[in-house]
């Protein structure tokens, strides 16, 4: 049966211009053939957001809600956040322990400055959420890239090389997306217990990114990393948001969960400019997406897994496809195509289809798609890269 997303089509998304749609990086806005192109790039989906998010925002603007964040709207929103998480995950936090921030980037600016000892390394999986390679060097920190282990069709964290940089580099953060973007990968608690054992031995610590925490499929929980054991909550700065889920990141407002009490004292001493611009409207949206945007999701995870199936009956010759367990993201492995120049421009050009090449997230040879279109919108783009490769 047909679903409503099914009728936004390729203009319609053009018209709402949003960056995705529009920033392409491409002078004229086609390819080689004159087709307009498709936008598969950034991190979020082009389907309207849910009714209670937008009714979220409306109220905020008929109210003139727009001023500095009031402590009770924090307070509502950590209480949402919380229900949401002890719900879903089966993790329950004291929503005193949730503190808001504009943005999971900004949590991970204050984590590295606040919760790390100055001048150490930071170590990331790669390939990467792409802004994670440049931010520790933005504060002086060297990111050391550990490259993520390639099992049959899909990726694993390879604990001994994590165990090998912590000892070569001194590195005393450890930055763990999950779900992982841009693998796809929802890690299961003994892959999570695994980490806890080397992220121990070093005495180092953990930023769990765990935007992507509503979006998994397949049955696959999704394991909070600091509820896994006293050793993880301790030393663990856990950062979510409802903006990937409900599609809201230019509401600005993430959250912080802290896991310990040391590092809640060291929040409530430090955390103010983390948090200070986060906005009002979003926080009041966003608590409205935890608290009464299940329905919604729910119905927006079956038509991604539906975009998934099609991703994964839809083969592109020479290009290795990873289905993602979770997230609306999914790595597409060009290295065996022998081509001349980064993938993400070949299909720019030859297919119009816009991708996040994987060399900025440290992953030459692949490329990123973002599923989260309307499923005709997907399949012409996959027949588009089909074509191109034939
Ligand atoms: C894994 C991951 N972390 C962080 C971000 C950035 O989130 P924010 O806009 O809250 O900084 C994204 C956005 O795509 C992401 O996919």
């Amino acid at each position: 049966m047909a679903h409503p997303f099914d009728a936004l089509t390729a203009d319609v998304m053009r018209a709402g211009g949003s960056w995705k749609w529009s920033g392409q990086g491409v002078a004229d806005g086609t390819d080689r053939h004159g087709r307009p192109l498709l936008g598969a790039f950034v991190a979020e989906m082009d389907f309207p957001t849910a009714d209670v998010v937008a009714d979220a925002v409306r109220a905020s603007a008929d109210a003139s809600r727009f001023g500095y964040l009031a402590d009770a709207w924090v307070a509502d929103l950590a209480e949402a956040c919380a229900a949401y998480w002890t719900d879903r995950f089966g993790w329950s936090v004291d929503p005193e322990r949730i503190r808001p921030v504009p943005d999971v980037m900004t949590a991970l600016v204050a984590t590295i400055e606040h919760y790390t000892p100055s001048g150490t390394p930071v170590l990331l999986p790669m390939p990467a959420y792409m802004p994670f390679l440049t931010v520790p060097g933005r504060l002086g920190r060297e990111m050391v890239p550990v490259p993520m282990a390639r099992a049959t069709g899909s990726f694993a964290l390879d604990l001994d090389a994590l165990d090998a940089a912590f000892s070569r580099s001194g590195a005393r953060l450890l930055v763990l997306t999950n779900p992982h973007n841009p693998t796809g990968r929802v890690f299961t608690a003994e892959e999570l217990a695994a980490v806890t054992a080397v992220v121990e031995r070093h005495g180092a610590r953990v930023f769990a990114d765990e935007i992507h925490a509503p979006l998994t499929f397949d049955g696959r929980a999704h394991v909070p990393y600091a509820s896994t054991s006293a050793a993880a909550a301790a030393h663990t700065v856990t950062a979510t948001s409802a903006s990937k889920a409900w599609n809201l990141p230019g509401l600005k407002c993430g959250q912080v969960i802290l896991s310990n009490d040391a590092d809640a004292a060291t929040w409530a001493e430090r955390g103010y400019l983390a948090e200070h611009s986060t906005a009002t409207p979003g926080v009041l949206a966003s608590t409205a997406a935890y608290r009464d945007g299940k329905a919604w999701l729910d119905d927006v995870l079956a038509y991604l897994d539906g975009n998934r199936a099609l991703l994964r009956d839809s083969p592109l010759p020479g290009v290795g496809t990873v289905v993602p367990e979770g997230t609306y993201l999914a790595w597409l492995d060009a290295s065996g195509l022998g081509l001349d120049e980064p993938p993400a421009a070949f299909f720019a050009r030859e297919a119009g289809v816009v991708l996040t090449d994987g060399a900025r997230c440290g992953g030459p040879g692949g490329m990123r798609i973002t599923l989260a279109t309307a499923r005709p919108v997907l399949a012409e783009a996959l027949e588009r890269m089909a074509a191109a490769l034939h």
